[in-house]
């Protein structure tokens, strides 16, 4: 105890002095102070890294795209891949590759349907979009996909096409079909 601490006051002749906190305290507690700022900073204004709550969305969708690979799709399972941005990525790139062309690169129509207009010809359920994805309208020329892309791709691209839902692409194809059901 330094000479210099203020006594502070006595009760039953117990001395409570002022005493100046040691160096190594206040090191913690501003260093602890400094970090809760830049972690705050890091990951809730900045959002520089997932927080928890990212890394689990990341780590359920992961788990979904993997389980969805050894099982029949579904409905339930292509709106799983609609919330995992590594497959839906994928499905862009299988999109502008082969969709694009009869489709255009946002799906605004060319050729084929516009895919951005809320109206279709064969259902909006993901499935029904994964059945004419995988199998074709080939009598209409829209081409069977499964056999030349293999199935995950199929899914992947259906992924996409479910996110352009309602994107309503400028300069789009007139409306085919019926409107959304909801
Ligand atoms: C050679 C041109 C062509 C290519 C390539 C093509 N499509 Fe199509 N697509 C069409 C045509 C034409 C239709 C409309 C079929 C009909 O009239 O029933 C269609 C329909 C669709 C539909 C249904 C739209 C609705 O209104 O129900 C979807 C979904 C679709 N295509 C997705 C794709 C995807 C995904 C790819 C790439 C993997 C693709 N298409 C590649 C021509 C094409």
């Amino acid at each position: 105890m330094s000479e210099k601490a203020r006594l502070h006051y006595i009760y039953d002749g117990i001395e409570e002095h002022d005493n100046r906190l040691p160096n190594w305290w206040l090191f913690i507690l501003w260093t602890t102070i400094v970090f809760s700022a830049g972690y705050w900073f890091w990951y809730h204004i900045a959002e520089l890294a997932p927080g928890q709550l990212g890394e689990y969305r990341g780590e359920a969708a992961e788990v979904a795209k993997r389980n969805a690979d050894n099982k029949p799709a579904s409905n339930e399972m292509l709106l799983a891949l609609v919330k995992d941005p590594g497959t839906v990525g994928n499905g862009k790139a299988v999109f502008q590759a082969n969709c694009a062309s009869c489709h255009g690169a946002q799906g605004q129509g060319l050729i084929g349907p516009n895919l951005t207009d809320g109206f279709w010809l064969h259902g909006s359920k993901p499935m029904d979009i994964h059945k004419v994805v995988a199998e074709g309208v080939v009598a209409k020329g829209m081409p069977a996909w499964e056999r030349t892309l293999g199935a995950e791709r199929v899914r992947a691209a259906v992924a996409y096409v479910l996110t352009l839902k309602g994107t309503h692409a400028p300069g789009g194809k007139a409306p085919q079909g019926e409107p959304e059901q909801p």
